[in-house]
């Protein structure tokens, strides 16, 4: 049993990775979850195998930029969070700067999300600010602040084409977002004041995601972005006897934004690897690297470093996918799905400090139920030594 004892005792890296959800995982509302913070310290090396894994967030939040949302995480959570390891509803969406010119960004607060558009990308962003610049009896019953106006642009919206409906974040007028977004579902080619045929000449609509509840710091779940959907698809069957089609959902538990994340998780391995490998080859002059494990597929076995800088570049290059991706969220809908549905190395686990209700039957079914994200991170990390011991054991 030398040998164990001998890796265990040198820092490594974990050929397993983590996955986070955000809200009500390690933040509710403005609280943070007390054990978030020393659940991610942990995961930083804080442990007593000298083990760091590396980890991402992949939330269906949104609203800011991916910079503003991590300084505000970093601060919360006492870590460092980085806009490489970090995913929101609309980040995959920045993918359709190319595809649309005029686009309608909905939701959020004041000209945060035209900000995030802009930063995406996306050349002419409107927001329903603007076009109730451009003509307030548009919607009633609604008054735009004096910031609003101020900020929203002067525009002819009779004479504008909006080729695609971009719901970023929630909408804080629902009253008055319905109205417009209505109107241009119904629209001839996105065009303000115009209704076509059938009313299915309008533009598509995207939704950051689909989450009908949230949870925040109110003691029962709340509505959020899927209930507008919900009530969008029944204001347009209501008015025109069909079914709204040209919806588009992004987000957990959707595919394209499980590709996206695997993707942000290889790069940011990757880059952990790099960083921990060069941290480690210029601290400890006598260390040497051992990739043996690191280069066999679905290993348990994580790399330890006792080597040369040119080494741990190949680590880099032939890093091959985490051998378990452990994904910690609190809503079965979105994050249990998302984590069972496309690929087995993907472990669910739900956390009771959220959307999920203890003692209820969660309509996903999760591998693993943890209390919170600390007792999460202290079982998969438990687990996977586990395997690490049976492995050197039959080595
Ligand atoms: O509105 C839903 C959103 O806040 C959920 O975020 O981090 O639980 O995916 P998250
Ligand atoms: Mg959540």
């Amino acid at each position: 049993m030398e040998e164990p004892q001998h890796i265990i005792d040198k820092p490594r890296i974990a050929s397993y990775a983590f996955a986070f959800d955000i809200d009500g995982v390690l933040v509710k509302g403005s609280e943070t979850i007390p054990e978030a913070p020393e659940a991610l310290r942990i995961l930083n090396g804080d442990n007593k195998y000298n083990i760091t894994v590396p980890y991402i967030f992949v939330t269906n939040g949104g609203g800011k930029t991916e910079k503003l949302r991590c300084e505000d995480l970093s601060d919360r959570l006492g870590v460092p969070v980085l806009p490489e390891q970090f995913i929101q509803g609309h980040t995959p969406m920045k993918d359709l700067a190319e595809k649309f010119n005029t686009v309608l960004v909905v939701g959020g607060v004041g000209e945060a999300c035209r900000n995030v558009a802009h930063s995406y990308g996306f050349r002419d962003v409107v927001t329903p600010g603007d076009i109730l610049k451009w003509n307030p009896h548009v919607s009633p019953y609604r008054t735009l602040s004096e910031d609003e106006y101020n900020n929203s642009k002067e525009r002819d919206f009779s004479k504008v084409a909006i080729e695609a409906i971009l719901v970023f974040a929630d909408s804080r007028e629902w009253a008055s977002d319905q109205q417009i977004i209505l109107e241009l579902l119904m629209s001839k080619n996105g065009v303000m004041g115009t209704t076509s045929e059938n009313h299915d000449e309008g533009p598509p609509i995207y939704f950051a995601h689909n989450d009908f509840v949230w949870s925040t710091n109110y003691k029962l779940n709340r509505i959020g972005m899927g209930a507008l959907l919900v009530s969008i698809s029944a204001l347009y069957q209501e008015h025109t006897g069909r079914q709204l089609d040209k919806v588009i959902k992004f987000g957990k538990p959707n595919q394209e934004t499980f590709a996206y994340a695997s993707k942000v998780l290889t790069d940011w391995r990757q880059q952990s690897y790099g960083s921990f490998s060069d941290r480690h080859t210029t601290d400890e002059s006598d260390s040497a690297l051992t990739t043996t494990a690191a280069t066999t597929p679905n290993s348990a076995n994580n790399i330890v470093l006792e080597g040369e800088e040119s080494e741990a570049e190949e680590i880099k290059e032939y890093l091959p996918s985490a051998s378990t991706v452990y994904f910690v969220g609190d809503t079965p809908e979105s994050d249990i799905r998302f984590a069972n549905t496309f690929d087995k190395r993907w472990h669910s686990i739900l956390v009771k400090t959220g959307v999920y209700q203890d003692g209820t039957e969660p309509t996903f079914k999760p591998k693993t139920i943890c209390s919170n994200v600390l007792e999460a991170v202290k079982f998969a990390i438990e687990r996977e030594h586990l395997k690490e011991l049976e492995e050197m054991g039959s080595a």
